[in-house]
């Protein structure tokens, strides 16, 4: 991020789709005079997806920073409810007021991409810039998530669990394109490889969870369908460079593309 965008101390941030709001914590601790995090669900991730009780730990640590920074008098940091494809749902007072946005690892889940862009514009002041990651469509999660949509024993389950809309790796025209004809000038695309490590199996399949659509799965049948799901991360081979190898420690390294 510090790559891409200069915190200046008199920035106004939006944060689009923060989820937990760690992003939003990060950037309200460069100094910038305020952000504002938004996210469609009420309760963030937490219930919408179905987080289990292993990662409550750490929606819990933010529910006492959110509750704290708001009662706060010196906070500059805020968070709102609002879906960034509605027009309705932004407050007048964003319109035209911040210098920077951000959203990471949101806009491949919005069905109206056209929207969205179009009211994080509104929401910039004219000259403000927006930093985006989007995961691509040949990451492990998207081919894995994919091949459980149309597994015999699964696919019937996950008809009605949204899919997820991201680009090709090599389309980054189609990003920027869209970008452009929702009123941005793009300053650059690019498609880069991301390593994580994940120390464990377990952590893995955590961290990924809440796109997995398991609360389609009856819960009698969620083991099955997670080593399902895990038997094919681990039988996946990608020429885009995408995997999940377990190392001898098993430790689990999962390189995913972004644009
Ligand atoms: C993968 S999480 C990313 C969270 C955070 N940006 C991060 O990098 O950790 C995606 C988030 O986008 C939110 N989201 C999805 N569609 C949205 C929409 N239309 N408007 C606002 N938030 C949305 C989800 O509720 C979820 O919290």
């Amino acid at each position: 991020m510090a790559q891409c965008l200069r915190w200046e101390r008199g920035d106004s941030v939006l944060d689009v789709g923060c989820g937990t709001g760690r992003t939003t914590q990060h950037i309200a601790q460069q100094g910038v005079k305020s952000v504002v995090g938004i996210d469609q669900s009420p309760d963030f991730i937490r219930c919408k997806m179905g987080i289990p009780d292993f990662c409550w730990g750490e929606n819990l640590s933010f529910y006492i920073y959110r509750y704290t920074k708001e009662n706060a008098e010196d906070t500059n940091v805020s968070f709102s409810v609002a879906d960034i494809q509605r027009f309705s749902e932004l407050e007048p007072s964003w319109l035209q007021s911040f210098d920077k946005a951000v959203s990471f690892y949101v806009l491949h889940l919005i069905r109206d991409k056209r929207s969205a862009l179009e009211n994080i514009r509104a929401c910039l002041k004219p000259g403000g810039q927006l930093l985006m990651i989007v995961p691509t469509d040949d990451n492990v999660l998207m081919v894995t998530t994919r091949h459980m949509s149309s597994h015999r024993r699964w696919g019937k389950y996950l008809a009605d669990c949204p899919r997820m809309m991201p680009w090709s790796a090599d389309d980054r025209e189609g990003l920027s394109g869209l970008a452009e004809e929702c009123g941005f000038e793009v300053l650059s695309c690019e498609c880069p490889l991301m390593l994580h490590w994940y120390s464990s199996e377990e952590a893995t399949i955590s961290a990924m969870l809440p796109f997995l659509g398991l609360h389609y799965i009856p819960a009698e049948e969620h083991a099955d369908f997670l080593s399902d799901w895990w038997a094919s991360v681990k039988s996946m081979t990608d020429a885009s460079g995408c995997s999940a190898l377990v190392d001898q420690a098993g430790r689990v390294a999962w390189t995913f593309s972004i644009l």
